[in-house]
């Protein structure tokens, strides 16, 4: 099979990739290196999710990608430095290979800069996704996975957050883009009959995980010596979900996908187990056997109080059945960050 993988040199791409590869798959990887986080990283995970040598040599931004994408290119894998808001730039690449089914992650992710980047979080999350239903649209592509987030829950007060429950009341702009893609995502099934599937991750971690997000943003300001910024009285609680689980999740949606047809369904990916920031905090000290210094700060505008999936659907849809634990998950996250 050929996937259209689009963010496929970030981290949750970055780990899907390699496994399609893996299994015997042809991928194509559109991804912009965008500056959200440093793209030495994202050339870093480019080269692991395809096998090769991470000794790479840094020069400057678009020389980096040209060389990484001449020595990437095989029969089995092309990358594509392409933004998914130039839709004339898709275009040329939908034309140039027989796609099977497009997994869409490429996005602005991350709670708190949507609220200073509103407009732009609309053009990429909003807009770029557009783009690419109307290329299926034009191309005959009927097969899509979109990545969604658990954020459209907002402060849901019914806790575990289940798919049925009422999601029109998100408190971020990153939170509404991701909602609108569902909404969206849903003519584009009813108008052009593009079966499709919208995962909506809860908090994902392990490997390779974006620098910005806490667990990796604690465990390298612990291991520097530096302050930890805790926001709130330690009580606000996340479903952490370990990225095999995620990708292990996305594999099956695929399986899924195609083998049914007429398909549009929201199917929560969560690890069911709730950890609050304070027991995220002393797990991460334990591992390290580091003791964190904590900067006491208030509870952060478009940040939710807790995440808690309910998994049921996506276990007996999809056959998914998370199997790391947090302890577990965040030993073989520190062994990766202490090696890397
Ligand atoms: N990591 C999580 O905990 C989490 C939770 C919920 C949802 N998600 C969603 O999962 C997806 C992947 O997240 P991630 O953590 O791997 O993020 P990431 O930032 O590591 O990966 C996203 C990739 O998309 C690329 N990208 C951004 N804008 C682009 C554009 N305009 N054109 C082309 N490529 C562009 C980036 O360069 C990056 O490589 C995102 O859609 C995110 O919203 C992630």
């Amino acid at each position: 099979m050929t996937y259209l993988v689009t963010g496929g040199s970030g981290f949750i791409g970055s780990h899907l990739i390699e496994k399609l590869l893996r299994n015997g798959h042809s991928v194509i990887n559109v991804d912009n290196f965008d500056d959200f986080y440093n793209y030495q990283i994202k050339i870093k995970n480019t080269l692991q999710s395809i096998d090769q040598n991470p000794d790479f040599k840094f020069s400057d931004k678009e020389t980096d990608i040209s060389y990484l994408t001449d020595i990437s290119r095989s029969d089995h894998y092309q990358l594509y430095y392409q933004d998914i808001r130039d839709k004339k730039g898709l275009e040329n690449i939908f034309k140039s290979h027989d796609i099977d089914l497009v997994i869409h992650l490429a996005a602005l992710a991350g709670v708190r800069p949507s609220i200073e980047r509103p407009l732009e979080y609309e053009e990429v999350n909003v807009r770029g996704t557009m783009n690419l239903w109307e290329l299926c649209k034009e191309f005959n592509i009927n097969k899509f996975i979109c990545a969604s987030s658990s954020s459209v829950y907002g402060n849901n007060e019914k806790i575990p957050f289940a798919e049925t429950d009422n999601v029109d009341h998100p408190i971020s702009p990153y939170a509404a883009t991701k909602r609108s893609g569902e909404i969206l995502g849903h003519v584009y099934h009813n108008l052009y009959h593009i079966d499709m599937i919208h995962l909506r991750f809860f908090t994902v971690y392990g490997p390779r995980q974006r620098p910005d997000l806490a667990i990796h943003k604690f465990t390298r300001l612990i291991s520097e010596g530096g302050e930890i910024p805790f926001y709130g009285d330690g009580n606000t609680a996340r479903d952490y979900t370990y990225i095999d689980d995620i990708i292990d999740g996305i594999t099956k949606s695929i399986l899924y996908l195609e083998a049914h047809a007429g398909v549009y369904e929201i199917i929560n990916l969560g690890e069911s187990e709730v950890v609050t920031l304070s027991e995220m905090l002393a797990t991460l000290e334990n591992t390290l056997k580091i003791p964190a210094t904590r900067k006491i700060l208030p509870m952060q505008p478009g940040d939710v109080l807790k995440t808690n999936a309910d998994i049921t659907k996506a276990k007996t849809l999809i056959g998914y059945q998370p199997d790391t634990d947090f302890q577990n998950g965040i030993k073989k996250f520190v062994e990766w960050f202490l090696r890397k």
